[in-house]
């Protein structure tokens, strides 16, 4: 499977030349019947490669549906429900389960093909009346719908350009191939990705220092404005890894954000087995927030996962255990969820809204808009 994306990539950089990072990064992801995410091979839980926020077990999805039922209250039952990037259809099962005002329909838009699959397969365990609400969509729905736009761990998966800061002048980082092996090369920065590290360094307290590397998602804008574009009321909500600009951009971190798991050891070098392993960027929730407001939207909150979880009163749901077994399993799931050095504080929430009134209990407890 690697072997044949990486004849592929290897042929058409023989052909054309160094390779932009980004296409690189769209081949070893999505190329179609081998890339990362669209070749059937397993990815999800413990025998996969990571292990995602639903896929640790239901209390995620037993939060977030406290969020939407309370939107539903607002919107009424005649509320939609979009997931962008399903994965294993976890999340999908376990809302639909939890929710007590599930949405009249719930759309499932994956750019892959495989896990499409996999997702009607795990939601065949649901009652046949929620199951059929289910809808999986090629592009984003033509008619407008109130209420929820869902991405989990999407965002880090949209292909990133790789920038260089180096003898004071801004390169941009291909893909060559160099004894045998993809290898790293410097070729002159496409004109957006030269305007959008101006536009990041003019936002940003300080000059970037050289050397220094990092990346951008060039997609981001246009891709959050096309999945929100149809949200006519209701609440979109962006859960990843990823910082602020001032963050992410920091002197400290002059390598990038760059991560590869291959399974469950994460590493840095994207050359190693395309294909077969998943490459991933941070999120530069600035960047996001920003195209929300370019897309119209209003900024609902920001904050960590674990602030928006404990607003939600994720760890009620470990006291309400049927037993002390479960209790123990529960708390163990909750601390992988919010302590610091797991996920809660590597993971944000961005909520971006349009013509809500109420609040969004998510981001009661400890809202960090301010650090946007
Ligand atoms: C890291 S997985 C996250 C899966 C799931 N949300 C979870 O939390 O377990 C990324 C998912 O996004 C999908 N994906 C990647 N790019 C996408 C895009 N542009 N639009 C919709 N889905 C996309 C992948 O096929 C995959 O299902």
């Amino acid at each position: 499977m690697s072997e044949a994306l990486c004849n592929r990539i290897v042929n058409r950089i023989e052909t054309n030349g160094p390779m932009r990072f980004g296409d690189y990064m769209a081949m070893a992801l999505y190329e179609p019947g081998l890339g990362y995410y669209v070749n059937g091979l397993h990815k999800f839980g413990q025998t996969g490669d990571f292990v995602t926020a639903p896929e640790q077990g239901q209390l995620f999805a037993r939060a977030l549906a406290r969020q939407f039922d309370a939107l539903a209250a607002q919107i009424g039952p005649d509320w939609t429900l979009l997931e962008l990037g399903a994965g294993s259809g976890a999340l999908t099962r376990d809302l639909l389960s939890n929710l007590d005002q599930p949405p009249a329909r719930y759309l499932i838009l994956d750019t892959s093909a495989a896990l499409r699959e996999i997702q009607a397969e795990t939601l065949s365990v649901l009652p046949d009346e929620l199951r059929s609400r289910v809808q999986w969509i090629a592009t984003p729905p033509t008619e407008a719908f109130e209420g929820v736009t869902l991405a989990n761990e999407v965002i880090d998966a949209l292909p990133v350009s790789v920038f260089e800061r180096a003898d004071g002048t801004l390169f941009e980082r291909a893909v060559t191939v160099r004894e045998n092996r993809l290898a790293w090369a410097r070729i002159e920065p496409a004109t957006r990705l030269v305007e959008a590290v101006a536009a990041l360094q003019s936002r940003l307290p300080e000059t970037l220092r050289e050397p220094y590397v990092s990346e951008t998602c060039l997609e981001l804008g246009g891709w959050i404005k096309t999945v929100t574009e149809p949200l006519s009321r209701g609440l979109a909500l962006f859960i990843d890894y990823g910082y602020p600009r001032a963050e992410y951009y920091h002197r400290q971190r002059s390598g990038g954000t760059l991560v590869c798991h291959y399974r469950h050891r994460a590493h840095f070098d994207p050359f190693v087995w395309p294909g077969l392993t998943d490459i991933s960027a941070f999120v530069d929730f600035s960047l996001a927030a920003e195209a929300g407001a370019e897309a119209g939207l209003e900024l609902a909150g920001f904050t960590s996962q674990a602030g928006f979880l404990l607003a939600l009163g994720a760890h009620e749901f470990v006291d309400q255990a049927d037993d002390e077994r479960e209790r123990i399993r529960l708390a163990a799931e909750l601390k992988r969820l919010i302590l610091p050095a797991e996920m809660g504080e590597k993971f944000k929430v961005l909520g971006l809204a349009r013509g809500l009134n109420g609040n969004i209990p998510g981001f009661d407890l400890a809202s960090q808009h301010h650090r946007l």
